[in-house]
């Protein structure tokens, strides 16, 4: 089986992290996203991955690590971002011979592809979705479908869940079993949307959905981003943190002071330095070589690599960038610091992106 990942955004809404780091390599419990992905794919019996990608292949390639054993990766750039189908159309076109898997590239789950691809093939469809349920359906792709899996309908970004029916909602998660006539439809010269494009003329040709209970989340927001890096630590999702509600996971390499107070689930990772009276978690991930001096407060939050945070200084729901600095006394909040900026002694900063 191969599996087609797209990999291309920008990741705009994930701002100032995603300006010199693409999205599907941000680390998710410590770990390069993609890594787990790829993961979840060699556990589902794929054997090539195709990432399409455009925006910084170099920071890609050097994200991703090294593949689980017998999986081929292979990275394709495209020169300008053809929209989903598009790249789809671009990176499976003359590489597939029969029905492969395709998928967002910023989706943490458990859900079993496998079990996509069986319900695709017993059905003999041309195109299946995977679906998962929501209790918010506003903000996602719901797929109006009967009891047999045939899609209906798509509603797009509802503005309630009026005419729907009873809760939860199931929408669109990203991952689609296609057969490679489904690539004759795509025009190749312009940005072409699956889910708004091609979907719709597939509706009683052949298109079926599919639907998973399993953890599902979008890592595409700050919000979303924060709470993935927890549920990864704390074992929401299976993957292969094996983490728990209470795991407080230290790398062997990092120095933590016995005074230090560590409310699970927090991961700190190699190298990390934690000072006296420190106070960490919930929901906390401290990343390589990431720094927090004594007195310092952090909640609900990720330090990625090199970050410091100084003495008396307060991080709650927010990311620090690579190399960024939190002033002593400073309180960040609803905030996201990129590569190297810093929140200076004694700021606040509430709701921020720095630079913005
Ligand atoms: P935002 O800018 O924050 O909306 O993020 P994004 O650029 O990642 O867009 P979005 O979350 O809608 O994309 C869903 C998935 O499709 C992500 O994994 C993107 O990398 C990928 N993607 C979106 N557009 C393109 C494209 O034109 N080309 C390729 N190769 N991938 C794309």
């Amino acid at each position: 089986m191969i599996a087609v990942v797209l990999v291309g955004g920008e990741g705009t809404r994930l701002r100032p992290l995603t300006l010199d780091e693409p999205k599907p390599v941000l680390p998710i419990g410590g770990v390069p996203f993609m890594s787990l992905l790829l993961d979840r794919l060699a556990a589902a019996g794929v054997t090539r991955v195709i990432l399409s990608c455009g925006y910084l292949p170099d920071r890609l390639r050097a994200g991703i690590g090294t593949p689980p054993p017998g999986l081929e990766v292979e990275v394709v750039v495209e020169d300008e971002p053809l929209g989903t189908a598009g790249a789809i159309r671009f990176a499976a076109a003359g590489r597939v011979d029969g029905p492969f898997l395709a998928l967002n590239g910023d989706v943490l789950g458990d859900a079993d592809f496998g079990a996509l691809v069986a319900a695709h093939r017993a059905a003999g469809a041309v195109a299946s979705i995977g679906l998962t349920p929501v209790d918010d359906p506003t903000r996602f792709g719901v797929v109006v479908h009967d009891e047999q899996g045939i899609v209906e309908r798509f509603v797009e970004k509802p503005p309630n869940a009026d005419g729907l029916g009873p809760a939860p909602w199931w929408v669109n998660a990203g991952a689609y079993v296609l057969e490679p006539s489904v690539l004759d439809m795509i025009p190749g010269d312009c940005m072409v949307s699956i889910e708004r494009e091609v979907f719709p003329q597939l509706v009683g040709n052949g298109l079926i959905c599919v639907r998973s209970e399993g953890y599902w989340r979008d890592i595409g927001t700050l919000e979303s981003f924060l709470t993935a890096n927890a549920d990864a630590v704390a074992g929401r999702v299976h993957t292969r943190l094996q983490g728990s509600e209470e795991a407080v996971l230290i790398d062997p390499s990092a120095t933590v002071s016995e005074e230090a107070v560590l409310v699970g689930p927090v991961l700190i990772a190699a190298d990390a330095v934690v000072g006296a009276r420190a106070a960490l978690g919930p929901d906390v991930v401290i990343g390589p070589g990431a720094t927090v001096a004594p007195d310092a407060t952090i909640r609900g939050s990720v330090l990625l690599a090199g970050a410091q945070v100084a003495a008396h200084a307060t991080v709650e729901r927010s990311a620090i960038g690579r190399n960024a600095l939190v002033g002593e006394r400073a309180s960040v909040s609803g905030s996201a610091l990129g590569t190297d900026h810093a929140a200076g002694a004694g700021e606040a900063l509430v709701g921020e992106r720095r630079p913005g």
